[in-house]
């Protein structure tokens, strides 16, 4: 089966490092075959919010992007990811984020998804980890993004087996002198060649990290009203305190995870009820933003 490594970092950066010991862990196991992709070496344009894609959605048609396969590498990536059973992304820290690079592909995925009319994970299920490296210990976003991405690479399913996050370690390649990074890594690349041919259903996390979220595994709250949200999965609950120990009660479980059948249908609804009313009201938005047409005219960039 394969296992496909994306960095996003340096060549031959702590990401990529890292990545090279879960992978090499994960052949070794002999159930995988294992493949590296350096993102930046894929020429990736970004999504521009044209909407063709969830238009052709709407109307029940093959998807496909404004870029076609010829005008970027995106689609050459994506066929790496669709041709994978298992998925790690490494990436580092910058300013709490993942690299932009990663972001830009994450845009693109709502297309390729349904790339030649077919549903990523429609033919077969792929499970995920996530590997980040920060040069100090501000990487707060930098995990629950690369989880994010997995998620959305493992066709929206909630797949992701394990994940890892190694600190200060800024200078190029300084990760390599820290034995205790790269044995973790080992371990996440033989618990994703484990995982690998799974069914979806059955795929279970097997991460140790502190979590707060049973589902996608992050440890972030979002203050909502008088309530906390996880973030990613929209699931509510509350917070106590018992002996000094902070705990979470989640009022809704898996099935009405933003990544569940129920979220997706929520999603679809609610997208679906916007979009007529504002078909209903397409004259009056036309001539409402009309009016702010003149207003400022953009600085745009000089160039000699
Ligand atoms: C633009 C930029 C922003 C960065 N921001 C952060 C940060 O917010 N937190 C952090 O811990 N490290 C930050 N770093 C350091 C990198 O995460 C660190 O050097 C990492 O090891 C790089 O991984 P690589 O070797 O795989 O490229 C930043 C580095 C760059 C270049």
């Amino acid at each position: 089966m394969k296992l496909l490594g994306i960095s996003c970092g340096r060549d031959m950066g702590n990401s990529e490092i890292l990545l090279k010991h879960a992978l090499k862990a994960a052949e070794e196991t002999g159930k995988a075959e294992v493949e590296l992709i350096r993102l930046h070496d894929y020429n990736i344009l970004p999504c521009d919010g044209c909407e063709l894609c969830t238009i052709l959605r709407v109307q029940g048609k093959p998807l496909r992007c404004k870029h076609s396969p010829t005008d970027d590498d995106f689609f050459q990536l994506m066929d790496h990811v669709k041709a994978s059973d298992g998925l790690i992304i490494a990436a580092p820290a910058y300013h709490l984020l993942p690299p932009g690079i990663l972001t830009v592909m994450l845009n693109r995925v709502h297309c390729a998804g349904f790339y030649n009319g077919t549903k990523i994970n429609e033919e077969r299920s792929r499970v995920c980890a996530s590997i980040a490296v920060g040069g100090t210990d501000w990487t707060n976003l930098t995990l629950p993004v690369i989880n994010l991405t997995c998620t959305e690479l493992c066709g929206s399913k909630m797949n992701l087996v394990d994940q890892m996050l190694a600190q200060d370690a800024p200078a190029i390649g300084s990760i390599a002198a820290y034995p205790e990074a790269l044995e973790r890594a080992a371990l996440l690349g033989r618990r994703v060649a484990e995982a690998m041919g799974t069914p979806n259903a059955e795929v279970k996390y097997v991460g140790d990290r502190q979590e707060v979220c049973p589902i996608c595994h992050n440890s972030l709250l979002e203050l909502r009203g008088d309530k906390l949200y996880c973030p990613i999965c929209n699931l509510s609950g509350t917070a106590s305190t018992e002996n000094g120990k902070v705990s979470v009660h989640w009022e809704q479980g898996v099935e009405m995870s933003r990544f569940s059948p129920y979220g997706a249908h929520e999603h679809h609804t609610r997208r679906e009820g916007t979009r007529a009313r504002i078909a209903a009201n397409q004259e009056k938005i036309t001539e409402l933003r009309a009016k702010w047409k003149d207003y400022l005219t953009p600085v745009k960039p000089v160039h000699e």
